[in-house]
C-alpha cells in the first residue's frame, strides 16, 4: 500500500527515540532528491523517511539543515517546500535550546507557543512563492489545538510541560551572559539556532505546526556555565523517552 502521509516530523535534537520507533517503509537519501541540500559536515547525507508511527503514515526528515552550516535560508527550508508538495498538512519540529526563563531547569520540556525571528536572513526573502501570500500572517504560528492535545497527552502520562517563546538566532556561538539577558528582556523563554525558518515556510504553505524544545542548558542569572555541544546532547538524550511519548501520541491523535 503506498504511503500517503499528512504528518511530517523534523527529527531534531531529542527525537532519536522517535526515529527508532518509526517503521520505515522507504528511505530516500537527500542526495537522490533533486535540489535537496546535501550535508557537507557529516559523512552521510541524511534521509527522507516514509513509514508508520502511532498507526499513521508519516514522513520524517532524518537530518536537518542549519543556517550556521552555511546554507542559504532557501536551502534550510527547501525540505518544507517538498513536504508541502507531498501533501503534508501537519509538521512537528523539535530542538534543543538554552533556557532564559528563570523557572526552567535542564531537562525542562517547553512547548513552543510563539517565536521571535532574529536570523539575519528571512526564508521568504525574494519573489513570493505562491503557496501563500506575500505578507503571511503569523499571529498563531503554533497551532492551538495541537498545543492543547500535547497538554492533554502530558497530563495523562504525568509529563511536565512548560509553554514558552522560542527565539531563533544564527549561532554557532552559544550566548554570552549579556546576550542571554537581552533575549530574556526581549521576551524569550528559550533560545536556539533552528526551527524558526522551517516554521515560517510551513505556515506560508498552510501547514500547521507543533514545536517542542528541550532545555539543555540555562542562560539565567546565577546559572550560566560553560556550554558544550556534548552537554546539550546529553541533556537532550535524557529527555528522549518523554519526547517520544508526546510525539507518538500527538501523531496517533492527529486527524
Ligand atoms: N543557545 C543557543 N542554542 C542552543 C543553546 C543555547 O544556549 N542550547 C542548545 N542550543
Amino acid at each position: 500500500m503506498p504511503s500517503k502521509p499528512s504528518v511530517a516530523i523534523i527529527l531534531g535534537t531529542g527525537l532519536g527515540k522517535v526515529a527508532d520507533e518509526i517503521e520505515v517503509t522507504q528511505g530516500i537519501s537527500y542526495a537522490d532528491i533533486p535540489h535537496f541540500p546535501v550535508s557537507t559536515v557529516e559523512g552521510h547525507s541524511g534521509k527522507l523517511l516514509f513509514g508508520r508511527l502511532g498507526g499513521k503514515d508519516i514522513l520524517a526528515m532524518q537530518g536537518r539543515f542549519h543556517y550556521y552550516e552555511g546554507y542559504t535560508m532557501q536551502q534550510v527550508t527547501f525540505p518544507v517546500r517538498v513536504m508541502h508538495e507531498l501533501g503534508i498538512r501537519t509538521l512537528i519540529v523539535s530542538n534543543a535550546a538554552g533556557g532564559t526563563n528563570p523557572s526552567f531547569k535542564v531537562g525542562t520540556l517547553m512547548v513552543i507557543t510563539d517565536h521571535i525571528n532574529l536570523f539575519p536572513e528571512h526564508p521568504l526573502h525574494g519573489k513570493n512563492i505562491p503557496t501563500g501570500p506575500r505578507f503571511p500572517d503569523m499571529h498563531e504560528a503554533y497551532d492551538r489545538s495541537l498545543i492543547a492535545l500535547a497538554d492533554a497527552v502530558a497530563k495523562e502520562k504525568g509529563i511536565a510541560l512548560e509553554h514558552g517563546v522560542y527565539l531563533g538566532t544564527q549561532g554557532p556561538t552559544y550566548e554570552t551572559p549579556a546576550e542571554y539577558r537581552m533575549f530574556r528582556l526581549l521576551g524569550a523563554d528559550a533560545v536556539g539556532m533552528s526551527t524558526v525558518p522551517e516554521v515560517i515556510v510551513a505556515r506560508h504553505s498552510g501547514i500547521r505546526v507543533f514545536g517542542i524544545s528541550i532545555i539543555t542548558d540555562l542562560g539565567t542569572e546565577g546559572n550560566i556555565q560553560e556550554v558544550t555541544h556534548e552537554d546539550v546532547q546529553k541533556a537532550a538524550n535524557a529527555a528522549q523517552p518523554l519526547m517520544a511519548d508526546i510525539v507518538r501520541e500527538l501523531v496517533k491523535r492527529t486527524a
